[in-house]
């Protein structure tokens, strides 16, 4: 398969970055995960417009417009006969001698791949475990950025649990998941921390909330706490590659009768008929 840089498409042995490269020394830059579902970008156009956003927020003037992207993309894709997957890409403010503030010349640094991943039948179907950690992340949790350590090491104390997923709290109010939104059902009613700087406004997410005016399901984009979370009729996660995922068990308390829940199901169902 090729991979893009810059404007290349070149194979991944190819492909060389500066070690004073500015993503890899500071993680400045930005990134998207975008779903591929029948060889065709879903929510492509809504992905991208983040990671104009993203980049604007850290001063990041792209070298592209958004359609020149869409178009590299879509060939890159087609090379690599992409049919059920994800593409990676990422923009960093490029190579300069290391210095923190911004260096007055530096040219951004695109690298985009795609990679086969099929969709998560048996976690959608038997529904998975999570862990709670403190959000120890900084205050711009909006931007997409390609600095991920406090994410990182959530995940990595979930997995270390055997749990699969790692749900974020400040204070007791939960923001979101290490890499995933969440979502909690109580009384026939779907809740998720609105989109604020403290949380990844989801792809996702957003598809979800539109997909709960079709189902019939009432939402409140309210934050909700730890206690809360126990107390849920139903749990899921919902992210590119996680699509929607249940929990079924927080910490060690299952969630509900331990099984997905019957909203999580309709929304599943719901949105498979959205990406088809
Ligand atoms: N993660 N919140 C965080 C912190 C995330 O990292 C992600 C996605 C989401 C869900 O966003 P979306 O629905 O747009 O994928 C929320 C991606 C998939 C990743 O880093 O691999």
């Amino acid at each position: 398969g090729k991979i893009l840089v810059n404007d290349q498409f070149i194979s991944r042995e190819e492909g060389s970055i500066d070690i004073e490269d500015r993503g890899y020394q500071f993680g400045d830059g930005v990134y998207e995960v975008i779903r591929v579902y029948g060889g065709k970008m879903f929510t492509g156009k809504e992905h991208l417009t983040r990671l104009f956003e993203s980049s604007k927020k850290i001063l990041l003037e792209l070298p592209f417009t958004q359609e020149e992207l869409t178009a590299k993309l879509q060939e890159l894709m087609e090379m690599n006969k992409l049919h059920t997957g994800t593409i990676y890409l990422q923009v960093t403010r490029g190579a300069a001698p290391r210095q923190h503030q911004f260096p007055g010349q530096s040219k951004p640094v695109l690298t985009a791949y795609t990679k086969e991943v099929g969709r998560p039948e048996e976690g959608m179907n038997k529904g998975m475990t999570a862990t709670v950690a403190d959000d120890v992340r900084w205050l711009r949790c909006d931007i997409k950025s390609l600095n991920l350590l406090g994410n990182l090491l959530a995940k990595q104390e979930a997995m270390a649990n055997g749990s699969f997923e790692a749900i974020l709290h400040r204070d007791g109010t939960v923001t979101e998941g290490s890499s995933s939104n969440v979502f909690i059902i109580k009384d026939n009613q779907l809740h998720t921390h609105p989109a604020t700087n403290l949380i990844l406004n989801g792809i996702t997410r957003r598809v979800i909330l539109q997909l709960c005016n079709e189902i019939g399901l009432t939402y409140k984009e309210e934050a909700f706490s730890v206690e809360e979370l126990y107390a849920a009729d139903e749990v899921f996660m919902a992210s590119t590659t996680a699509e929607i995922m249940p929990l079924v068990q927080v910490r060690d308390v299952p969630v509900g009768d331990g099984k997905p829940g019957e909203w999580t199901k309709k929304l599943q169902v719901a949105f498979k008929g959205a990406i088809q």
